[in-house]
């Protein structure tokens, strides 16, 4: 536990598989702490907010972004698409966001380099990838040096030497086009053209890049208090997550310490985001997915076709479909009335059911003290399917952990303004299972539709509940 006359440091992670509305817990806390940094991952995630003026997706900015006493940090684990990010400040600049002294990056930041977009778009489709070269910036990162020169680049090579950072990004390409059997000419003429606009955009970034490794520890020394905010969720890190249906990055909360550039005695708290309705876009295990093998050869061939919510809406009636018989069908019409498609690539989520095996594991092997519930409000819309109720899936007495008992609980509706006595029921019910105190519930899309069961600062409570044991 930190020194109070010094700052401290939360760590804010998904505990699934991303998209859990880590942004919305994000930007609902962030007047709690003086700044909100970004330690793991890159353009790969969106992270949507929403704001007075309407609905933002946020790619590589912290999505604290929005509260304007808030500082934002880009931390060294962070894989920086220098494109996007010129584009990302641009579209905050016409948003009237003013990120002048506000905005630190650290210098040793990945890069992503036109390679990593060519290597990802050939080899990304098995996994399900973003596409945004996340997976070769990383590899690069720990090759250092190959076909005969550097591969991994910082920022700080860039702002040092733009001509030969350049050139070791023009030969890396070089060398993935010839990856690809027929030269792609329109490949091609896209790596020029980034690479034509590699300067400006280098001069864009670099009013907010930050050589002091001591950065973030000096402003925690002086008082501060720090949000890591995760990208992904830990069950898409890159070891403990099913390889390979993995990002590339580290996930869970111990790497917010290395990625975020701050030591790890600053930490007071964990908190984890989960959703109600559990999702998962990208391929791979998904346990508690509704319609299983059926739905996950669906998201593929969806995927294969480009198909996402246009097509969806054309092909299914999504009221109709929600007393389908079954449950794949009960999962399309839970993504088309929930809205669950990929904020960056537009795919179609895969739906699955709450899964509290699952989080209560991820609970306890990550030291995760308290949990923002997200998307209640939807679990209504099961009152309509063949479970006519909520399907959770909870640890079957005597059964091993891979063949857990599916409940249904009784439905309850949702007013976005208040806790029900069922929603509280609900609540403890859920924390019985996690072994930990669920902090706030999301009752709803809108910035305020939330229910606040006691605030950050005050006592943690503790939950009456079996902990896992280490040696069970
Ligand atoms: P990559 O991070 O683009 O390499 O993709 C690897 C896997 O992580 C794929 O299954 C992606 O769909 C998934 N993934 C990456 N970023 C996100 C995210 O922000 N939300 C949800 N899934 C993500």
């Amino acid at each position: 536990m930190s020194n109070r006359s010094q700052g401290y440091a939360d760590v804010l992670v998904g505990l699934q598989y991303g998209d859990e509305g880590k942004a919305k817990i994000v930007d609902l806390i962030a007047p709690e702490y003086d700044i909100v940094a970004r330690f793991n991952g890159g353009a790969n995630a969106g992270h949507t907010v929403q704001t007075p003026t309407g609905t933002v997706v946020l790619q590589q900015v912290p999505s604290a972004v929005f509260r304007p006493k808030t500082s934002l940090y880009i931390g060294s684990g962070c894989a920086v698409n220098l494109w996007k990010l010129r584009a990302e400040l641009e579209m905050l600049e016409s948003l009237g966001v003013d990120l002048d002294g506000r905005l630190a990056i650290s210098d040793r930041c990945a890069l992503i380099q036109p390679s990593h977009l060519i290597l990802d778009e050939l080899n990304g489709d098995e996994i399900g990838t973003t596409k945004n070269g996340i997976g070769p910036c990383y590899a690069d990162r720990a090759s250092r040096f190959a076909h005969g020169q550097r591969v991994n680049l910082q920022i700080r090579d860039v702002l040092a030497n733009a001509d030969d950072s350049c050139a070791w990004m023009r030969s890396g390409a070089q060398v993935a086009l010839e990856q690809i059997d027929r030269l792609d000419v329109r490949t091609l003429a896209d790596v020029e053209e980034r690479l034509a606009s590699l300067a400006d955009c280098i001069e864009s970034v670099r009013p907010f890049v930050q050589g002091d490794p001591f950065y973030l520890q000096r402003r925690v020394l002086n008082g501060e208090r720090v949000l890591f905010e995760g990208a992904q969720s830990v069950m898409l890190d890159v070891v403990h997550g099913d390889q390979p249906f993995v990002t590339a990055s580290h996930t869970v909360p111990a790497y917010a310490y290395v990625g975020g550039d701050l030591p790890p005695r600053h930490h007071r708290y964990t908190i984890g985001v989960a959703k109600a309705l559990t999702s998962r876009v990208g391929n791979g295990p998904f346990p508690s997915e509704l319609g299983g093998e059926r739905a996950a050869a669906y998201f593929t061939e969806a995927c294969r076709n480009g198909r996402g919510a246009a097509q969806e809406r054309a092909e299914y009636d999504g009221r109709k479909l929600l007393s389908s018989s079954d449950p794949m069908e009960l999962g399309i019409a839970l993504r088309m009335l929930t809205q669950e498609y990929g904020t960056g690539t537009g795919r179609p989520r895969r739906i699955g059911m709450l899964d509290l095996v699952q989080l209560r594991e991820v609970v306890s092997n990550f030291g995760v003290d308290l949990v923002y519930l997200n998307k209640v409000d939807c679990l209504e819309l099961y009152e309509e399917s063949l479970y006519s109720g909520i399907p959770v899936r909870v640890p079957r007495e005597g059964a091993p952990r891979d063949a857990p008992e599916i409940i249904v609980l009784p439905p309850f509706a949702v007013d976005p303004g208040c806790a029900s006595t069922a929603l509280l029921e609900f609540k403890d019910f859920v924390e019985q299972h996690i072994g930990v105190p669920l902090i706030g519930m999301g009752l709803g899309p809108e910035r305020g539709h939330i229910a606040e069961f006691f605030a950050l600062n005050d006592h943690v409570p503790s939950v009456d509940a079996p902990t896992i044991s280490p040696n069970a």
